[in-house]
């Protein structure tokens, strides 16, 4: 890799400044999908086992205001973390000051110490002043000062320009180093959309086609197919003239998708029937229908004929990049276009498979599927970005090689 990277770094004795994305869901103080802990151990244990001393930032949550900071402390996370490495972590309730500093003074040669919330910052005297989230210069410039070198192992919040990735980044020269999870998600994210081995195919869902547009623009250069489900198929049903009911449409986005369809030709490829149903509910009644959809009906999930379809299209792909669920997997009756799609995801064994973004994630999880495909990424929205083939700014601070 271009980048600097953790193995590159002298560490002994040496105070290692971490960014991670531990922004992971808390509910009464007790953490609930560890998975973006889990992903950082490597690194983390890495810079232990050389004698260096750990000190992790990261956000968590979203705060705009004081009331926003008591249920978005990181004092659970870093317990999370000690359970999981099995060994003390230090959490330290404030992001800067004598209290901060105090403590990372104290810390010897292989301890690990875990910061407030970065996005503290974001609210000072009760103001939202986004210190963290704007990326304040003198932010920056102060958590840098509190360290030697700087690892970045934050894949999720590389889309942002934070002053804990970015800030610290370019006040650390030459010493900005990527970790091992960052490695990995540029390499499997990097390789399939800029090196991918084709055929490269690409199935797009989720609820908005807004979200899409600049993915779906970028890999029609790159990809050989795109499958197209989940409610964001709707627009393009609507946009091709055909009726979608009650479905979710943006109407604002038919001529996008319009232009998209013209574009993409055959290299698009949309559902041949869905499942709709009377109500949003699990317990509506439920129908299969090709073409038309009857007001009073709305599409939730893909129907047999196109999970039929899509396999075909997947069945000699040697690269795949699944963003975004077929349907409403959320609920049980609508669940059935991810889970078919997912499960022959994991029979490719002679494909990358590889899943980016939040939902996909979640889904690729509730469907027991998740160890049988190549990679499942971190990010929800730096995977988005990366896969629209824009530069992440977390990821250019870091130091070159
Ligand atoms: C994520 O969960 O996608 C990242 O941690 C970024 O969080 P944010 O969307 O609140 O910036």
């Amino acid at each position: 890799m271009a980048k600097l990277t953790v193995e590159d770094l002298q560490l002994e004795g040496k105070k290692v400044l971490m960014r991670v994305d531990f922004n992971v869901p808390v509910k009464d103080g007790v953490v609930g999908d560890d998975n973006r802990i889990v992903a950082a151990l490597p690194t983390i244990k890495y810079v232990l086992d050389h004698k260096g001393k750990a000190i992790l930032f990261s956000h968590l949550g979203r705060i705009k205001k004081e009331e926003d900071k008591p249920g978005l402390s990181m004092r659970p996370v870093a317990e999370k973390l000690s359970n999981l490495l099995g060994k003390p972590v230090t959490f330290v309730p404030v992001t800067e000051g004598a209290q901060l500093e105090e403590a990372i003074n104290k810390m010897a040669d292989g301890d690990v110490l875990v910061v407030q919330n970065t996005r503290y910052e974001d609210v000072v005297n009760g103001e939202y002043v986004k210190r963290e989230s704007g990326n304040d210069p003198e932010l920056g410039k102060y958590w840098a000062s509190l360290g030697d070198v700087f690892v970045n192992d934050a894949f999720g919040t590389a889309h942002r320009k934070h002053a804990s990735n970015v800030g610290i980044a370019t006040n650390m020269e030459g010493k900005a180093a990527a970790g091992f999870l960052m490695e990995k998600e540029i390499k499997f994210l990097g390789d399939a959309v800029d090196n991918p081995e084709h055929p490269f195919v690409a199935i797009l869902g989720g609820a908005k086609v807004s979200d899409k547009i600049g993915v779906i623009t970028n890999l029609l250069e790159k990809a050989d197919k795109i499958i197209v489900g989940g409610g964001m198929a709707y627009t393009f049903k609507a946009a091709k003239g055909e009726k979608v009911g009650n479905s979710l449409v943006e109407k604002d986005k038919i001529e996008v998708a319009k232009d998209i369809l013209a574009k993409a030709g055959d290299k698009l490829v949309l559902p041949v029937d869905d499942v709709v149903a009377d109500k949003f509910a699990n317990d509506a009644n439920t129908k299969v229908v090709e073409g038309d959809i009857d007001d009073g009906w709305m599409g939730l999930d893909i129907g047999p004929k196109s999970v039929d379809l899509f396999k075909k299209v997947l069945a000699d792909a040697k690269t795949v990049v699944w963003n975004g669920p077929m349907g409403v997997f959320e609920m049980e009756n609508f669940a059935k276009g991810t889970l078919e799609v997912g499960k022959f995801l994991g029979t490719l064994t002679d494909a990358t498979t590889i899943v980016g973004g939040g939902d996909s994630t979640a889904a690729a999880k509730q469907l027991g599927i998740a160890d049988k495909l190549t990679h499942i990424s971190t990010g929800g929205g730096a995977s988005l970005t990366y896969l629209e083939g824009k530069p992440l700014p977390g990821i250019v601070a870091i130091s070159d090689k």
